[in-house]
C-alpha cells in the first residue's frame, strides 16, 4: 500500500485531466469527474514540495463540433472559440490550477499528431484497409460511430453505438450491429466502402495486459478500472481505425490523401503532449517538456471519468509503446489513471436538452466556489455513481463548513482578541487533554496524505473535516470559557493550540477550499509553508493576528428552494428505470439458506472474498464483494441466502459457484448481508 512517508518530497509528477470537448458548457459532472479531484490532488503535490504540471485543454475535433457548427450555420472554429474561452473562465473561477489550459487546435497539436501517425505509417504498423462504414444518402456523408444507432449483437442493448456497446462494454464490427439509424436524419443508412488506417491495438495486448498488471501490483489500481480492463482484454483487442472521411481535425499526413482526418481520440490523448510543449514555448524553454514526458522518473497519472477508460488505459499507452518501440526519445506511460464514476443531477442525469443541471458559471454566480468545491469533494464518485442534491449542498455548507470549521475558527479568533491583545498566547503546562490534541494535530495531516497519496480524495476529505470536529471538540472539553476567569495560563496554552490547529486546518484544507484557505492564512497574518509543516508549532507565541473575517455564510432554505423549483417540473426521465418481471421469471432464481464455513481474501483484489459454504446437501465456492464490510472471522458460522442456480464465473481467477445477498448500506462500499435466523435449515428455500 502506497504510503505518504515513503514517497519522498520533490518527485516529478505529470497530472492531466481529461480534455472537454469545446462543443458545450462543463457541467458539475464533468467536475466530479476528471477536474476536482485532480486539482485536489495537485494542489496538495505542490503543497508537498513536488515538481509538478498539470495539463489540460480543450478537445476542439470530432463530428459533434461539425455538427454543432452546421445546425447553427457558423463555422466549427466559432463553436470552438465559444466554448473553450467559456469553459477556460469558468474552470478558472471553480479555482482549477491547471499549469495551462490549451487547445488541440494549435499547429503544435497537429504537427504533433501527425509525428505519431507518420512514425507508425513509417515502421509499417498502420494497415491500409477497405471497408464498409455506415452512410447517411441523406445528408451525404460518413457516419461517425455514434451517429448510428442499433441493437447490441451481444447483449441486445437498443441504444448501442456503431461499434460499441456501452451497456455490455463489448466492441464489434459495425456490420453486426442489428436495425442501424443515422441520428443525423432518422434514415437507415447504407454501408458503403472506404479506406482507412487501421492502428494493430491486438499485437500489443499481450505487452498491455503485462503493462496494467505491473502498474496494478506497484501503485494500486481501481477497482473498476482494473474491471474495464479485463473486460477489454477479455473480448481480444482488435485493429482499430485511426483515420475518419472528414475535413474538420487533424489532415492524414500523406501525401494524396484529402479529405481524411485523424481518429479525435487518436488525436485527443496526445493532446497532453503537446499542451506541454505549448507550456514549454510559454516559459520560454522550448525543451522543458521532455524533461517530464521523456524522463523514467516521471510518474505520470491521468485523471479522466470512466467513459474515457479504454483510450487512457489501452489506446494511450499502447501509442505510446507503439512510438517508444521507433524512436529514441521515450515516452512514460500512465503510471495510474483513477477514473471516477459518473455524478447524477437530483437523482437523474444531466441533461441540457431538459434543462436538468446547471452550468458551472451559472451556480459560481450565485454561491462561492469553495461552497461547491467541498460538496462535491465530498461525495465524490469514486466508487459509484453519486448525485448532487441542492439540500446536501446545503446541509454540508451550513453543517459543516460553516458550523464546524468556520465555528471552530471564529470561537478561537474571537477568544484571541478578547482575551490575548489579538496575539498568540504563550502555552503553560500541558495537561494530557493538550498533548493528545497535539499527537493529533501531529498525525492526521499523515493520515491524510496517504488518502490523497492512494487517490481516495473524498476520505481524505472526510478526515480534513475530522481535524475541524476534534478542534471543536478539544475547544469545548478545555473550556476556555471557564479557564479564562479561573486559569489564564490554561485558557492561553487552550487558545495556543486552536491557533496551531487552525494553520494546520489552512494548509490541509487548501487543495480543496483555497480561496478560504487564502483567507484563513491572511486572518492569521502568517504564509503557509509546506505540507510537512503541518501540525504543531508554527503560531509563535506574541505573533499578531489579524481581525476574523465571516469565513462561510449560511445559506437560507429560500434559496436552495429556489433552485429547486427552477428544474423542469414535469421531467418526466425516471428517477430509476425499474424493469418489471413476471412471477415465472422470478421462480426461475433458486435462493437457498447456506452456512459460511470458511473464508480467505482473493489476491489482488481488496474488495473480493472467497468463501466456502454449506448448503446442507453439498458444499461450495463463493466469490462475493465484502471485504471491505466485514472481517474473516466475523463471517465463520454466519447463515446466509444465496442464489444456488447462478452460473459459474471466474472473478480475479476464482471460482464462483453462486451469489450471496446482501444489501447496501448509507456508507459508500459497504453492504450487510441478509443474515438468516439460527432454527432454518441448511439448503431450505427463501420464496
Ligand atoms: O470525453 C471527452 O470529453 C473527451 N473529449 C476526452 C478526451 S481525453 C483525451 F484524450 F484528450
Ligand atoms: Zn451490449
Amino acid at each position: 500500500m502506497v504510503n505518504a512517508k515513503d514517497i519522498p518530497s520533490g518527485e516529478k509528477v505529470l497530472v492531466t485531466s481529461a480534455l472537454p470537448y469545446a462543443n458545450g458548457n462543463i457541467h458539475l459532472g464533468h467536475l466530479s469527474g476528471a477536474y476536482l479531484p485532480a486539482d485536489i490532488y495537485v494542489r496538495y503535490k505542490r503543497l508537498k514540495g513536488d515538481d509538478i504540471l498539470y495539463i489540460c485543454g480543450s478537445d476542439e475535433h470530432g463530428v459533434p463540433i461539425t455538427i454543432t457548427a452546421d445546425k447553427e450555420k457558423v463555422t466549427p472554429k466559432e463553436i470552438i472559440d465559444r466554448y473553450h474561452n467559456a469553459n477556460k473562465n469558468a474552470f478558472e473561477k471553480f479555482g482549477m490550477s491547471f499549469d495551462i489550459y490549451s487547445r488541440t487546435s494549435l499547429p503544435i497539436h497537429h504537427e504533433t499528431a501527425q509525428q505519431f501517425f507518420k512514425s507508425f505509417h513509417d515502421q509499417g504498423l498502420l494497415v491500409e484497409k477497405k471497408s464498409m462504414q455506415f452512410y447517411d444518402e441523406k445528408v451525404n456523408m460518413f457516419l461517425p460511430d455514434r451517429y448510428v444507432e442499433g441493437t447490441c449483437p451481444r447483449c441486445g442493448n437498443e441504444e448501442a453505438r456503431s461499434d460499441e456497446c456501452e451497456k455490455c462494454g463489448s466492441l464489434y464490427d459495425p456490420s453486426e450491429l442489428k436495425n442501424p439509424k443515422s441520428k443525423i436524419s432518422g434514415e437507415t443508412p447504407i454501408l458503403k466502402e472506404t479506406s482507412h488506417w487501421f492502428f494493430p491495438l491486438g499485437k500489443y495486448q499481450e505487452r498491455l495486459v503485462k503493462y496494467v498488471d505491473e502498474m496494478n501490483e506497484k501503485f494500486g489500481w481501481k477497482d473498476n478500472v482494473l474491471q474495464y480492463c479485463k473486460s477489454w482484454f477479455n473480448d481480444g483487442l482488435k485493429d482499430r481505425a485511426v483515420t475518419r472521411d472528414l475535413d474538420w481535425g487533424v489532415k492524414v499526413p500523406l501525401d494524396g490523401v484529402d479529405n481524411k482526418v485523424l481518429y479525435v481520440w487518436f488525436e485527443a490523448v496526445l493532446g497532453y503532449i503537446s499542451a506541454t510543449k505549448e507550456l514549454s514555448l510559454q516559459r520560454g524553454e522550448p525543451d522543458m517538456w521532455k524533461s517530464y514526458w521523456q524522463s523514467a522518473d516521471t510518474k505520470y497519472i491521468a485523471f479522466i471519468g470512466k467513459d474515457n477508460v479504454v483510450f487512457h488505459t489501452i489506446i494511450f499507452p499502447a501509442m505510446l509503446m507503439a512510438w517508444n518501440d521507433a524512436n529514441a526519445d521515450k515516452f512514460v506511460l500512465p503510471q495510474n489513471v483513477p477514473a471516477n464514476e459518473f455524478l447524477n443531477f437530483e437523482g437523474k442525469k444531466f441533461s441540457k436538452s431538459r434543462g436538468w443541471g446547471i452550468d458551472v458559471d451559472e451556480f459560481l454566480n450565485l454561491f462561492p466556489a469553495d461552497l461547491l468545491r467541498y460538496t462535491l469533494a465530498a461525495n465524490l464518485p469514486e466508487n459509484k455513481d453519486t448525485d448532487f442534491f441542492w439540500k446536501e449542498f446545503q446541509g454540508r455548507t451550513n453543517g459543516e463548513l460553516a458550523d464546524i470549521l468556520g465555528n471552530f475558527i471564529n470561537r478561537t479568533f474571537t477568544f484571541a482578541h478578547k482575551h490575548f491583545e489579538g496575539k498568540v498566547p504563550e502555552r503553560g503546562k500541558l495537561e494530557k487533554i493538550d498533548l493528545d490534541m497535539i499527537e493529533y494535530l501531529k498525525t492526521q495531516p499523515q493520515k491524510i496524505a496517504d488518502l490523497l497519496e492512494r487517490y481516495k480524495i473524498k476520505d481524505a476529505v472526510f478526515e480534513m473535516m475530522n481535524l475541524a470536529r476534534a478542534g471543536n471538540k478539544y475547544f469545548n472539553d478545555s473550556e476556555p470559557w471557564v479557564s479564562s476567569k479561573k486559569n489564564k495560563e490554561q485558557c492561553a496554552t487552550t487558545i495556543n493550540i486552536c491557533l496551531n490547529t487552525i494553520y494546520t486546518l489552512a494548509e490541509v484544507f487548501e487543495p480543496v477550499i483555497p480561496f478560504s484557505s487564502v483567507k484563513i492564512f491572511k486572518m492569521l497574518n502568517i504564509s503557509p509553508t509546506t505540507w510537512e509543516k503541518c501540525g504543531n508549532e508554527n503560531m509563535q507565541a506574541g505573533h499578531k493576528l489579524n481581525e476574523p473575517e465571516i469565513l462561510f455564510t449560511k445559506i437560507e432554505d429560500k434559496m436552495i428552494e429556489e433552485q429547486i423549483n427552477k428544474l423542469p417540473q414535469n421531467d418526466e426521465t425516471p428517477k430509476e428505470v425499474i424493469e418489471e418481471i413476471t412471477i415465472d421469471d422470478f421462480k426461475r432464481v433458486k435462493l437457498r439458506v447456506a452456512k459460511i464455513i470458511a473464508a480467505e481474501n482473493v489476491k489482488k483484489s481488496d474488495k473480493l472474498l472467497k468463501l466456502q459454504i454449506d448448503l446442507g446437501t453439498e458444499k461450495r465456492q463463493l466469490v462475493a464483494g465484502i471485504a471491505k464490510s466485514y472481517s474473516l472471522e466475523e463471517l465463520i458460522g454466519k447463515k446466509i441466502l444465496i442464489v444456488a442456480n447462478l452460473k459459474a464465473a471466474k472473478l480475479f481467477g476464482v471460482e464462483s459457484q453462486g451469489m450471496i445477498l446482501a444489501v447496501d448500506t448509507p456508507e459508500e462500499g459497504k453492504v450487510k448481508i441478509i443474515e438468516i435466523d439460527e432454527s432454518i435449515n441448511l439448503g431450505s428455500t427463501a420464496k
